[in-house]
């Protein structure tokens, strides 16, 4: 059974195994050769020197971005995570559905509780019908500033790309930075604990792990990526950044998009892309302008009020070099005239508003037509009580909520204790609409509507459920911005957008059941709404969440529980023998109290 075993070049050690595997999930279907691979992921804490500034970090095998998983469509990956930091820490698998196993899935309190400090914990990633780009990141708190990678899934032996092969390909994985460092999550806590809006704001923003040329002392990191005259590149873009939306160029060369989220799209040529924290974007370059260098650039896409400014204005860039004889003269060109201003909304929506599946015979589209569950669900701000008085606003803290409850971590993984009917854990009572229907979108709304409660509340779907969810943003305590959406175990079609309020009478006429983007993660525009389905067929504990994570820190999140149909194949599958314990309170992890009983006691 064992057909190849290899070492990587890189820090990464890997070992890959073909074996001939039956699926009889509704996922996958049919007896497939799969390669297993097994990776070690080591997370320490490294010091590096970012901005002039010596900070300490937590990494994956010494190195930022994490390592890359490169696989093939179908495989089944084993990741051994080893903690060798200071803190618990979870890993998600950004994208990869993970079929009948939220075990497997990683977020913290939702399907298992952290991997403690001196522990390992091994992740099934399971591969079944993502192909292109997704990607991997820490799931516990911020740490996933420094803790995430690239998950690349190339075509299955002997399927082709659905556009000519590219003549090679590069990974861009966009990133922010905290000068807190390993920090980070404390200054948070601190912050939350007193429902303050001062949540640590990035410094800047990453291509690579780099600023790039327009930092002090950077300039020296910048990275380069070589291409010969004439030829096409792939980029894999992953959006590891964790509190905006931003713009990319690249000066002087088009961009054709071919792929989003782990599926394939309509190309569509563009100067430029906006690309929403969770998201992948597969691009292609070809390197048709005369030899030199060009700086590819991203920026924030900031959708705040506008008389909000104390956001990172900074530009990280990367070169594009043409390899060949030529003299280097100037320095390399700026897209002066293709990136996007900060507060640039039309040319965001422009953009996204092209995004197409690519719908062909080999790549079908298959949103539901007819719909059996349906949900409204404000996205908000809000003012959430604080009994005694000893929050940053008196009897008042920020929050966010979706239809107007705000989550509250519980204590145990909610996948847990449904699983073993613990009770008392979480109430599944999420509702289908907000509690009071307004203009969601409208200036100066009363601050009374922006009260919302605590809560930790589920929905719970059937089996096969079909499902539209409509997503409306609100402009509560005049907060309306971006919510980039998404969704764990499932990729799910974006049927319609719009600005302002929801019509459900008028809107659903213009949904796209044709060709709409299959993605997991899709923002709701600024004082907009967006729609979306998909059918409940993976059963288990899904997170859902807006990617922002100060949003998400907030309370604008839920968790979906499918239940299971009536056969194995389509039941979740039982535990594993092990899982991290739920032992330690938020401020013992964050805050000492390293001495406590690691044993398991699931
Ligand atoms: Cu990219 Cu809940 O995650
Ligand atoms: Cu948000």
């Amino acid at each position: 059974m064992i057909v190849d075993m290899a070492k990587s070049s890189s820090q990464t050690s890997y070992i890959c195994v073909v074996a001939i595997s039956l699926f009889l999930g509704n996922l996958f279907l049919g007896a497939q050769a799969r390669t297993v691979h097994y990776y070690d992921f080591v997370l320490r804490e490294i010091n590096v020197t970012r901005n002039c500034t010596v900070t300490t970090i937590l990494v994956v095998n010494d190195s930022l971005p994490g390592p890359t998983i490169r696989v093939q469509k179908g495989d089944l990956v084993y990741v051994k995570v080893h903690n060798q930091g200071l803190y618990g820490v979870t890993l998600h698998w950004h994208g990869v559905k993970q079929p009948r196993n939220p075990w497997s899935d990683g977020p913290e309190y939702i399907t298992q509780c952290v991997i403690p400090p001196g522990t390992n914990f091994t992740y099934e990633v399971n591969l079944t019908e993502e192909e292109g780009t997704v990607w991997w990141h820490a799931h516990n708190e911020w740490t996933r500033f420094t803790v995430h990678g690239a998950i690349v899934v190339l075509p299955r032996e002997g399927s082709s790309l659905p556009f000519a092969t590219p003549d090679g390909e590069h990974l861009i994985v966009l990133g922010s930075w905290y000068n807190e460092g390993t920090s980070l999550n404390k200054a948070l806590e601190m912050e939350m604990s007193i429902g303050s809006p001062n949540v640590p704001r990035a410094t800047g923003y990453l291509i690579n792990g780099q600023y790039g040329d327009f930092v002090p002392c950077s300039n020296e990191t910048t990275p380069h990526f070589f291409v010969d005259y004439g030829k096409t590149y792939l980029l894999r873009i992953v959006s590891a950044v964790v509190g905006t939306e931003m713009f990319f160029t690249i000066a002087d060369h088009n961009l054709t998009v071919v792929g989003m989220d782990g599926a394939y799209t309509k190309p569509i040529v563009v100067s430029y892309l906006m690309i929403e924290p969770g998201q992948t974007l597969d691009v292609l370059v070809t390197a048709n302008q005369s030899p030199g260098r060009y700086y590819m650039a991203a920026q924030r896409f900031a959708t705040e009020d506008m008389d909000f400014t104390k956001f990172a204005h900074m530009v990280a860039t990367a070169i594009i070099q043409y390899k060949g004889n030529y003299s280097l003269t100037s320095p390399p060109s700026f897209p002066i005239d293709t990136l996007p201003f900060y507060h640039d909304y039309s040319a965001a929506a422009s953009f996204v508003q092209r995004l197409r599946s690519l719908a062909t015979e080999e790549y079908p589209v298959d949103v539901p037509h007819n719909v059996t569950t349906r949900m409204f669900i404000t996205a908000s701000l809000n003012d959430l009580p604080c009994p005694d008085d000893s929050c940053y606003f008196g009897d008042s803290k920020i929050g966010t909520s979706l239809n107007n409850i705000s989550w509250v971590d519980p204590s145990v993984d909610v996948l847990q204790a449904y699983y073993r009917n613990i009770s008392g854990v979480y109430t599944a009572d999420f509702p289908d609409f907000p509690p009071e229907m307004f203009n969601f979108t409208g200036d100066d709304l009363s601050t009374s509507l922006a009260e919302a409660a605590e809560g930790t509340s589920v929905k719970v779907l059937n089996y096969n459920e079909t499902v539209e969810v409509v997503f409306q943003g609100t402009n509560l305590l005049e907060g309306s911005e971006y919510h980039p959406m998404h969704m764990h175990g499932y990729s799910f079609y974006v049927v319609g957008l719009g600005l302002g309020n929801f019509n459900n009478e008028t809107d659903p006429q213009m949904y796209n059941l044709v060709d709409p983007p299959k993605v997991n993660t899709f923002g709701v525009p600024k004082r907009g709404w967006v729609a979306i389905r998909f059918r409940a067929n993976n059963p288990g504990v899904w997170y859902w969440h807006c990617h922002i994570d100060r949003h998400m820190s907030w309370g604008m999140n839920t968790v979906f529980i499918v239940k299971n149909g009536d056969t194995e194949e389509t039941s979740m599958r039982p535990p594993p023998s092990y899982m991290p314990p739920c032992i330690a309170s938020k401020e013992d992890k964050l805050f000492g109290e390293r001495d406590h009983n690691l044993k398991s006691d699931i």
